[in-house]
């Protein structure tokens, strides 16, 4: 084996390369830290300081910091090299291992602002098209069988609810992420008299940890990170299977803009809804990057070991992918248009009536478990005789039950159906016009 595979493989500057702003920050605060507290004196800081800033403004304008075993010693090459010997008092009272977890939650910090917005801004997208589609009604399924008619808005919101969670989720990761390792040094602490608080102060750190084997050696704050987008890239995984569905011809239910659908290269008559199914696709790679990293830590012995090296490829791999699918979601959702009338056609059949007419005659005394029974023979029924619900007539109904009225035909109607589902949280279009208003304070 060549020497250069042997450093590839011990080293992670290709990936951690994306750290390096985070590290720079980090390394700023600590270099100040350690001026404050006199441990390096102030003239000595500066011109680390002035370094550091040098290889900043360089960054800026494009150029790369050239190669080495990761991130930590590139940058504190490059600053030696910069600005000679003195360059190495910057890691004075502190270790990679404390330098490399404080990086990546800085890293974690920025980037979980960012999800929530890009989370946001998709929930506001589903709150406009819910806006525009009260009116629209659609079958409402069970087990993917028909079972009661509702607003397509109430669907759309379904999936607002949930990524309201996933950003609730995100914040209470953001908290255990927002405490600072920095200052355990290699796994001890450091005999140096540091002031830990300074540093998370500059840093915009709530909290610092309280133990320093647990402070380098801790990556939950990473696993949860991944886990947040685990569960948020699920949710949208329902939601593009829900759409694969309402694209096929069988259904008919919703138009996309051509660019997320694609033809075939051999069947003309093709409209695949690719784009949602790479979104679906994604969400094997985000769930097995979180398996990845449980499976990187569990059993590591206190305190730092090499194997956490392992934890960035996954903890990026799902933060790029689960950015990429809330943006291309969210167009596509954009994009997205209900074909009324065949959602209506569609809520039409499959005997979805079927429980307001067993609701009917509970209403009016009969034990709902009777009721249940009777309607399942009149569906018999309408099934024998090819008919549909609402084509039966008042003579028919009351072969079954003597309850039946005429009022019986409004009940059954399907925009009276859905109007009805007036309890807390339904689908009537009063309890829509509520949700949607909750939502908006939440997230407009
Ligand atoms: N590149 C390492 C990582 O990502 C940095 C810490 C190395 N520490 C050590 N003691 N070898 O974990």
């Amino acid at each position: 084996m060549d020497n250069l595979d042997f450093e590839q493989f011990m080293g992670s500057f290709s990936c951690d390369y994306r750290l390096v702003n985070s590290d720079i920050t980090g390394s700023i605060a600590h270099v100040k830290m350690l001026v404050k507290s006199k441990i390096i004196n102030s003239s000595d800081g500066r011109e680390i300081l002035s370094g550091l800033n040098s290889i900043l403004k360089d960054l800026d304008k494009g150029w790369k910091l050239p190669e080495a075993e990761d991130i930590h010693y590139a940058v504190e090459k490059e600053l030696i090299r910069r600005i000679g010997a003195v360059g190495g008092k910057m890691h004075t009272a502190r270790s990679r291992n404390d330098q490399v977890a404080t990086d990546l939650r800085i890293y974690l910090k920025n980037e979980i602002k960012d999800l929530l917005n890009l989370i946001n801004s998709f929930q506001k997208t589903l709150l406009q098209k819910a806006s525009q589609s009260i009116d629209i009604i659609m079958p409402g399924w069970t087990h993917l069988q028909p079972a009661q008619p509702i607003s397509a808005a109430h669907n759309l919101l379904a999936y607002a609810q949930m990524l309201q969670r996933d950003k609730e989720r995100f914040e209470d990761c953001y908290k255990r992420t927002d405490v600072l390792p920095l200052g355990n040094a290699a796994l001890a602490g450091t005999s140096f008299k540091i002031d830990r608080i300074y540093s998370a102060k500059l840093l915009g750190f709530k909290n610092i940890t309280e133990n320093s084997l647990d402070g380098v050696s801790d990556r939950d704050f990473a696993v949860e990170f991944v886990f947040c987008t685990s569960l948020t890239s699920m949710h949208l995984t329902r939601f593009c299977e829900e759409i694969i569905l309402w694209m096929n011809p069988e259904f008919n239910y919703i138009t996309l803009d051509d660019k997320f659908t694609s033809g075939s290269s051999i069947m003309p008559q093709k409209r695949n809804p690719d784009c949602a199914e790479v979104i679906r696709g994604k969400s094997g790679r985000i769930l097995g990057n979180l398996t990845a990293l449980l499976t990187i830590i569990k059993s590591l012995p206190l305190s730092y070991n090499r194997d956490l090296q392992e934890d960035k490829p996954p903890v990026f791999d799902a933060l790029d992918s689960i950015k990429i699918c809330l943006k291309v979601i969210n167009d596509m959702v954009e994009s997205l248009k209900f074909i009324k009338k065949r959602t209506l056609k569609s809520a039409e059949n499959g005997f979805m009536a079927a429980t307001e007419i067993a609701d009917y005659l509970a209403k009016r005394g009969v034990p709902f478990r009777t009721a249940h029974e009777k309607v399942k023979q009149i569906v018999s029924y309408c099934i024998e005789n090819s008919k549909n619900l609402n084509q039966l007539s008042i003579e028919e109904l009351n072969k079954f039950s003597k309850i039946f009225k005429k009022d019986v035909f409004a009940c059954i109607d399907l925009k009276n159906i859905v109007l009805s589902k007036t309890s807390y949280g339904g689908t009537s279009k009063k309890q829509i016009f509520c949700q949607i208003k909750n939502l908006k304070r939440k997230i407009l």
